[in-house]
């Protein structure tokens, strides 16, 4: 026999495991999936290890497809076997248990190197997988619609840089397996669209604030005052501009003073209550600090049924950390005193609130007929100033429009106000949910009204704020 032969030959001797592998069908089609899976594997190797995904399709394709498709083939591969193991033993396919016999070698062999080949590409793909399904692409933007609110807010909070499960997760495998659960059932109730809008909040079975704020923010670590500065326009033709200065007392830490996080979060302090289910309505307060214990009630407390006790933590006030939806006031107040809406131009206070309070179907009906609002406003009241600005027009309504489609979402039945904000008590509750001098303990104690004992008011709605020329302020602050 020359060389030349003998080439095929021994290549079929090599190949023969495969052979044996797949003479039937089914195992004919795992050996398909799993060959055609690592091929894909090995070509996007360098995109799976830097867990990148260039949009949330290609995500799904890439981190959960591809490790279905792969552990799928390896599974059909011995169901196959199993499935025609009379006939392969009739036909005396597989070779005998046999260490003497070299064909019976050469499949243990086989199976030993694909086996530790497998396990290579198993345990990298389970791993960019449960990565992938961490990251913020996955978890905001994959269920689009869904999570479309929480997304935009998101991107414009100051914990844009953390991701989702830093806060909805946290360390530790208990929590990661019951958010894998829980994230099962949500992708299911996604496809089939039975989830509810708007998602309700506040949210069950959150992990507590104090596993998860907490790895960040070290509760014993602030707690200096902190300035505030506040801006309102009114709605008349000037858009007549004050400032209001609060100076925060938040307190606590090693910083001294009671303060807000001191007075419910200090070391030996727990605050406890009973609420409806949306935390609004807050009947029963019981304070705690050493051996002092007082329980304030309000007047109609024996009335409601008993709600469940719930102990304090950085939610009760912080529950919209990053997902803070505006309202419009605030929000038109901060962009006018950006420069985002021009605040010269007549009404515009008056006419953007006009247009941003309107009920539109969808984000694409409230872009165009915002932005036909508010410039028509001009070109028929104020045709002169309509001519001369129209850039700043332009701009205004663009903000406007930017405004809306960050905090209203039609889709998901959210609309001004749906997410409540429990800091302050200005457009919410929010504080005076307890803080409202109807809360009265044995002895008639009530939870502290003082203006001062929260911040300091150093000004109230001034047009020139006395404060800010003697902090040296005036210039930073317009
Ligand atoms: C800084 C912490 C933090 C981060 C980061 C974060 N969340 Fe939240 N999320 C919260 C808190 C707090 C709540 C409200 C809990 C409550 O009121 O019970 C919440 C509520 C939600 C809700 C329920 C609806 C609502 O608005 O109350 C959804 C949905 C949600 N988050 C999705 C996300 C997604 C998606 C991301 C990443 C893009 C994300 N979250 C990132 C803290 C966070
Ligand atoms: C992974 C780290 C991380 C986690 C977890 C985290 N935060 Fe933050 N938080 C930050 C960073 C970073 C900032 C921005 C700091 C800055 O702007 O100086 C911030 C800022 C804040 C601020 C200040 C916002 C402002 O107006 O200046 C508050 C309030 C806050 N976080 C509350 C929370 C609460 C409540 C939670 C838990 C639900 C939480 N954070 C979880 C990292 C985190
Ligand atoms: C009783 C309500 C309340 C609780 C409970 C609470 N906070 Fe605060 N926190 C506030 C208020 C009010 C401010 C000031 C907000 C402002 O400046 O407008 C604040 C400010 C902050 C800031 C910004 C501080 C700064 O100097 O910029 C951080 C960070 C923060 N809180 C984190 C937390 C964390 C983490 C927890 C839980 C351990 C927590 N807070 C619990 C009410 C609360
Ligand atoms: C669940 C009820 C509850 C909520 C909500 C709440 N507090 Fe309190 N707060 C209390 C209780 C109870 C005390 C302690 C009363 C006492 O000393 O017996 C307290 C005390 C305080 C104190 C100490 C001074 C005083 O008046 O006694 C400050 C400051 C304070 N809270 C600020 C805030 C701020 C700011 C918010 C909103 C961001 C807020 N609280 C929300 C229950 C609440
Ligand atoms: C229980 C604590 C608490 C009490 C009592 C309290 N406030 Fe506040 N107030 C807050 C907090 C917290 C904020 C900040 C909200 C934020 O971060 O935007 C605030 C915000 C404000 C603002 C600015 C809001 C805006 O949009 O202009 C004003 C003005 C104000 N308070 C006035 C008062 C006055 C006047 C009183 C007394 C009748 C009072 N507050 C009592 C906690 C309190």
């Amino acid at each position: 026999m020359s060389p030349k032969q003998a080439q095929p030959a021994r290549l079929r001797l090599w190949l023969s495991p495969i052979a044996y592998l797949s003479n039937n069908p089914v195992s004919m089609a795992g050996v398909v999936l799993v060959t055609a899976a690592a091929i894909f594997w090995l070509f996007l190797l360098p995109v799976l290890i830097r867990g990148e995904a260039p949009n949330p399709y290609t995500g799904i394709l890439l981190y959960l497809v591809l490790p279905a498709v792969f552990f799928a083939g390896l599974l059909l591969i011995p169901l196959g076997l199993r499935l025609t193991r009379k006939r392969h033993a009739a036909e005396g396919g597989l070779p005998p248990a046999d260490l003497q016999d070299p064909r019976f070698r050469r499949l243990l062999g086989f199976l030993a190197v694909m086996t530790f080949v497998n396990l290579v590409i198993a345990s990298q793909l389970s791993f960019s997988a449960v990565h992938y399904m961490d990251s913020v692409s996955f978890c905001g933007q994959t269920c689009h619609t869904v999570m479309q609110p929480e997304f935009a807010a998101y991107q414009n909070s100051p914990h844009s840089r953390v991701s989702c499960t830093a806060c909805h997760i946290g360390p530790g495998a208990s929590w990661f397996v019951k958010s894998k659960l829980s994230g099962a059932w949500q992708v299911f109730a996604t496809a089939f669209d039975t989830f509810p809008r708007p998602i309700p909040t506040p949210i069950e079975n959150l992990r507590p604030a104090r596993d998860t704020c907490e790895t960040c923010h070290w509760p014993q670590k602030f707690g200096a005052d902190r300035l505030r500065i506040i801006h309102h326009f009114a709605e008349d033709q000037t858009n007549t501009h004050t400032r209001s200065v609060l100076l925060m007392r938040i307190g606590g830490g090693l910083h001294g003073g009671p303060g807000i996080h001191g007075a419910h979060l200090g070391e030996d302090v727990v605050i406890r209550y009973r609420s409806d289910a949306k935390r609004e309505t807050i009947p029963w307060v019981e304070y705690r600090r050493g051996d002092t214990v007082r329980v304030y009630q309000t007047a109609g407390a024996g009335q409601v049924p008993l709600w469940e006790v719930r102990e304090m933590d950085c939610m009760d006030c912080h529950n919209r950390p990053t997902h803070a939806f505006q309202m419009p006031d605030p929000a038109v107040n901060e962009a006018m005193a950006a420069g985002r809406i021009a605040p010269d131009l007549p009404f515009a206070k008056r006419q953007a609130l006009a247009a941003l309070k309107g009920v539109y179907r969808d984000h694409g009906e409230a872009a165009a007929r915002i932005r036909q609002e508010f410039d028509g406003f001009y070109s028929r009241e104020f045709p002169d100033v309509f001519k001369a600005r129209q850039a700043d027009i332009e701009r205004s309504s663009e903000a406007l429009v930017a405004i809306y489609t960050r905090n209203v979402f039609p889709s998901m039945k959210v609309a001004w106000g749906t997410y409540p904000n429990h800091i302050g008590h200005n457009d919410f509750p929010g504080c005076f949910r307890c803080h409202d001098g109807e809360h009265t303990a044995e002895g008639g104690r009530t939870i502290g009204q003082d203006c001062n004992s929260c911040h300091q008011v150093l000004a109230m709605e001034e047009a020139a704020p006395k404060i800010l020329t003697e902090l040296g302020l005036e210039e930073a602050a317009k």
